[in-house]
Order: structure tokens, then C-alpha cells, then sequence
């Protein structure tokens, strides 16, 4: 039984595929890329996991990282109004060209929309 919307997309090579295309976007992006770590790779496992298990996947980010706190971890960065919306227009575009039935499709970006929302700080 395809459950979740995880089980639906195919697990866990989906989101790895979703982030990797969401930082081609970020690694471009003049507001956003200065604000991460030269490295991006552990950010694309820590990003990846942690969508996985909000959409029903194996709890992988809970072990590497613990409790999410987003806004705790989001603390250190400056998210602007603008810096908001280009993290929400990357992860669009790489969820758009992601594989992925109608009504998920509409799920998941409602919910990262409104997540990005709440992550605003200043
Ligand atoms: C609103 C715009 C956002 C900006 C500018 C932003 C920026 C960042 C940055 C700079 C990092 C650190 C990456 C690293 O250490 O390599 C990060 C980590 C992370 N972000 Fe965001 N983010 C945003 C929204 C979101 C949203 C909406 C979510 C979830 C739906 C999210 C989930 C995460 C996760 C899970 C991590 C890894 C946390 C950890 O270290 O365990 N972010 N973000």
C-alpha cells in the first residue's frame, strides 16, 4: 500500500533528486549562496532526510541531526523577505520538475511555501 507521500513518489531517491535540483538553484542564487557553507553536500543530506521523514520515510534525520528546530536552526541566517522568496522560487522550480502526481505535487508545495513562510526572521 503506497500510503504516504513518500511511499508514492518512490522514497527516498526522490528527495535526493528534489534537493540536489534545488541547490542548482541556490548554488546561482546571489542572495542565497553566501549565505550557506562553501560545502553543500552535508546541507543536501540534512535537507533531504528531513523531507523524507515529514512525508512519511524512515526517521534517518532524526538520527543524524535529532530534533528538527527549524527555527532555531535558521536562527544564524538573515532571512529576508527576498531571501524567502528565492529559496521558495528554487525549491518550486525543482519541485515542478520533479515526477510526482497532481494532488502530492500541490501538497508538497503548499507545505514548503508555508514552512519558508514561518522561517522568515526578519
Ligand atoms: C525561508 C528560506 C530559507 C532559507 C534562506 C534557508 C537557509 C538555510 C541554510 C543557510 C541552511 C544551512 C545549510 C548548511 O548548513 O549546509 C539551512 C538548513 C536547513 N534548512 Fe533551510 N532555509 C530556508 C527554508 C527552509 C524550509 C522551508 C525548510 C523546511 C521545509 C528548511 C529546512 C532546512 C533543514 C532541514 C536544514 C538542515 C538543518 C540541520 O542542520 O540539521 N529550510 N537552511
Amino acid at each position: 500500500m503506497d500510503e504516504t507521500l513518500y511511499d508514492r513518489v518512490g522514497g527516498m531517491p526522490f528527495f535526493v533528486t528534489l534537493v540536489e535540483h534545488f541547490y542548482d538553484g541556490v548554488e546561482t542564487d546571489e542572495i542565497l549562496r553566501p549565505m550557506y557553507p562553501e560545502d553543500l553536500e552535508p546541507g543536501k543530506v540534512h535537507l533531504a532526510t528531513f523531507l523524507a521523514q515529514y512525508w512519511g520515510g524512515p526517521a534517518l534525520y532524526q538520527e543524524i541531526r535529532g530534533h528538527p528546530r527549524l527555527r532555531m536552526r535558521h536562527a544564524p541566517y538573515v532571512i529576508t523577505k527576498r531571501a524567502r522568496d528565492a529559496w521558495i522560487t528554487h525549491m518550486k522550480a525543482a519541485v515542478g520538475s520533479m515526477d510526482m502526481g497532481d494532488e502530492d505535487r500541490a501538497d508538497l508545495v503548499g507545505y514548503l511555501d508555508m514552512a519558508a513562510h514561518q522561517l522568515r526572521n526578519r
